[in-house]
């Protein structure tokens, strides 16, 4: 009768040990018994989290080898195609598809939320002209926590029901505004009477018309765009946030720190790498030589790879059709002839067809934006607003995990041993490699 645990054995004693299998997983804790030296405890070391669960969730399912990806049990196919942002904000904050009534009242309840106090827009001209976007709403997301001090109330439902909706209702305003800041431009205030997706454009982009009215094309384009942004479950922000949550700070503070992750070109930057490689490429006849420079270990080609999905990307189908939309309404984009020659080109090669190299969610997202007006320096700021209903949900999630404590993870000491202090007029003069020398200088 096959059980579930894990024996092992430790080499070093010869003991063994067993320890329970829950959900594929063992328990890192468990490994605490195995010790060679009394009060030495075996610990797991995996930097980067590239094999541990840090957390049990119910909101979003991936699976790369399959490129499946799921909302709530949901396809993201299914509601790319048939569902609007804040309907999915709501599958994914609260677990379900809200009915008409609810979706109603939750579309209303974060409309009341999209104005900010005056002081926020004094807070963000105090930024030079040329301060990234991605910079301001770090600081003014964080700034908010100051204007709700009732924020800290982080387990009295009520108090997360309106920091969610807050939350859901400024981030595009203060988006639009960083954006209106650097362009000069003064700022629009919310118009409530227009999509979720609508408002954010016109307090983008409303110059002296009476009535700004955005196209339904680009809006619906943009709309999608969050929706495939909104979860993906422990990436690096997500896992920023609920390790700066795990303290029981406001989550004001903690998705400023999910919006500083996100900041990194690492993360929420490749769509601007992607563009940037397309412009470089320059024309289809160059795509021949820059796929020699990929393969030869030069270059990247950015845009294509993914941690976790090792067969294709199901955001990034959705998002080339959405390319398609985009560009009929803006007009073509010479970038779109390369993108799709050099994806039709890589995915013929064995190069990439080994590694499992397909396009990801940023390849094609960027020219949408770049032929929307966006401002590359902007790309990052859209992936946040997508993923606040993310973090807002995980967010919700640990608070109400009794598993939870605040996250601090161990460490494998390899320094100096207890050392004497020497005064400073008999201390030699220190010798240093290169790498200590600049982080000491
Ligand atoms: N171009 C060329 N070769 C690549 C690429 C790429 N984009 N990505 C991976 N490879 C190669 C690596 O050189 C390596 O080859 P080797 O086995 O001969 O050494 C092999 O494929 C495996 O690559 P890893 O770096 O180990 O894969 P990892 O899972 O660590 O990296 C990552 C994933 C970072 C996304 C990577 O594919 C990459 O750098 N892609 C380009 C940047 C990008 O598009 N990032 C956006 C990701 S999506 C998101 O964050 C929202």
């Amino acid at each position: 009768m096959a059980k579930d645990t894990l024996t092992v054995t430790d080499n070093r004693t010869g003991k063994q040990y067993e320890i329970p299998i829950e959900h594929n997983a063992i328990r890192a804790a468990d490994l605490k018994q195995i010790q060679a030296e009394p009060g030495q405890g075996l610990l797991s070391y995996d930097p980067a989290f590239l094999n541990t669960a840090a957390c049990k969730s119910r909101i979003t399912f991936i699976d790369g080898d399959k490129g499946i990806l799921r909302y709530r049990g949901y396809p993201i196919e299914e509601l790319a195609e048939k569902s609007n942002y804040l309907e999915t904000a709501y599958l994914i904050v609260k677990g379900e598809l809200p009915d008409s009534e609810r979706l109603d009242k939750w579309k209303n309840n974060i409309k009341v939320h999209t104005m900010v106090h005056e002081n926020i827009k004094k807070f963000m001209d105090g930024f030079r002209y040329d301060a990234h976007p991605m910079g301001m709403l770090v600081g003014t997301v964080g700034a908010l926590s100051t204007f709700y001090p009732d924020a800290n109330k982080i387990f009295d439902l009520e108090s997360r029901r309106l920091q969610t909706r807050r939350l859901l209702g400024k981030l595009p305003t203060l988006a639009a505004y960083a954006y209106r800041r650097t362009r000069g431009l003064p700022y629009v205030h919310p118009e409530n009477d227009l999509s979720y997706t609508g408002n954010f454009l016109a307090m983008l982009f409303r110059m002296t018309e009476r009535e700004y009215r955005p196209n339904p094309i680009l809006e619906r384009a943009l709309d999608v765009l969050f929706i495939l942004h909104a979860d993906h479950e422990q990436n690096c922000s997500t896992n920023s946030l609920r390790n700066v949550a795990s303290s029981q700070v406001d989550p004001y503070s903690a998705v400023a720190a999910a919006v500083a992750a996100l900041y990194g070109p690492l993360h929420g930057g490749a769509n601007e790498a992607a563009v940037r490689m397309l412009e470089q490429i320059g024309s289809v006849d160059k795509i021949p030589a820059y796929i020699k420079r990929v393969k030869e270990g030069e270059v990247r080609l950015m845009g294509f790879g993914h941690r976790i999905y090792k067969n294709h990307d199901p955001r990034a189908k959705i998002i080339k059709k959405l390319a398609d939309d985009v560009l009929s309404v803006t007009g073509k984009s010479g970038l779109i002839d390369i993108a799709v020659e050099l994806e039709r080109i890589a995915l013929e090669d064995d190069y990439f067809v080994s590694r499992k190299l397909y396009p990801n969610v940023d390849f094609y997202s960027g020219i949408i934006y770049k032929a929307m007006g966006f401002p590359m320096q902007f790309f990052p700021v859209l992936f946040a607003l997508g993923r606040v209903a993310g973090w807002l949900a995980h967010w919700a999630e640990m608070v109400r995990d009794s598993e939870q404590k605040i996250a601090r993870p161990r460490q494998i000491y390899l320094g100096e041993d207890t050392r004497g202090y020497i005064t400073l007029d008999k201390r030699p003069r220190p010798t240093l490699d290169e790498n200590a020398v600049s982080e000491l200088i």
